[in-house]
């Protein structure tokens, strides 16, 4: 994107967006005062907010690992977010250099950032497309995502922290497409937010995004099982994010952590 194509994006500064919420909770400099005023209302409600937003990084971060020492060498990441932590191209490419990594998010602020970003560094591995997760149909046919992604092979379908962000619509009905478009033997990652560990500070947490005008709702672990439909749910399950293979012993108080994670093989 050149500068003069920058310029005209709107990024909608006077309204809260959860891309710029989560890069303040994640301690980021990409946010407006919208922005932070929600985040600010949010951490009010629970402050653990900061410690779920770091653990559900590193929840992607070894997903990212474990994949692609299992052999992945694309991902397609839906809702990808700005760029402040270790992204999921810089992650896979260390493992291995050919990986290839679309990333898709429907906030241009992200695109623009992305794109700056990707310019100057393995440009024809990662590609940045602009789109909704509401129309996967639509991710699956974009050119840019064909481009660096081939259906016909094994690759990840990563959504991070973005279900949520679709509170109308049952979630299996947004991963039901990109699963029929993937080969046996992809895989699906997840993590979303839950009303099943302090429900009346998650409530709380919800009210603010929805005042903000960037509607998101919890669910429950039930809820979250049915997006696997089709899936083999690898071990050790859905569990909150610490939890999911971690690297060490587990220091986070996970009374605080209302936020699931898990990832499914396509049977
Ligand atoms: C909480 S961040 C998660 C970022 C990253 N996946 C992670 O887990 O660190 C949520 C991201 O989803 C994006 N998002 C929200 N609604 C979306 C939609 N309808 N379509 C595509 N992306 C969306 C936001 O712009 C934001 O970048």
């Amino acid at each position: 994107m050149t500068n003069d194509e920058q310029a005209h994006v709107d990024l909608n500064v006077d309204v809260a967006h959860p891309a710029r919420m989560y890069d303040y909770y994640l301690g980021g400099k990409d946010n407006y005062e919208a922005d932070r005023v929600a985040a600010e209302a949010s951490l009010e409600a629970a402050p653990e907010l900061r410690a779920i937003a770091r653990e559900n990084r590193a929840f992607l971060h070894r997903v990212v690992r474990h994949l692609v020492n299992a052999g992945v060498r694309q991902f397609l990441d839906i809702g990808a977010g700005l760029p402040t932590q270790r992204n999921v191209h810089e992650v896979a490419q260390e493992i291995a250099p050919e990986t290839r990594v679309a990333y898709v998010d429907n906030d241009p602020i992200v695109l623009v950032h992305a794109r700056a970003l990707l310019s100057s560094h393995r440009l024809g591995r990662t590609a940045v497309v602009q789109a909704d997760v509401r129309d996967p149909e639509a991710i699956v046919a974009d050119d840019g995502v064909r481009s660096l992604i081939d259906f016909g092979q094994p690759l990840a379908v990563m959504l991070v922290s973005v279900l949520q962000f679709v509170p109308d619509r049952e979630p299996q009905d947004i991963v039901a497409p990109l699963r029929d478009a993937m080969p046996a033997g992809g895989y699906l990652a997840v993590s979303h937010p839950t009303q099943d560990f302090r429900a009346g500070q998650v409530t709380q947490v919800a009210s603010t995004y929805n005042r903000a005008k960037a509607p998101a709702v919890p669910r429950r672990k039930a809820e979250i099982e049915r997006v696997f439909d089709g899936f083999e749910v690898l071990e050790p399950g859905i569990v909150q994010t610490p939890l999911w293979r971690p690297d060490g012993p587990v220091t986070t108080n996970l009374d605080l952590i209302w936020m699931y994670g898990a990832v499914g093989r396509k049977l």
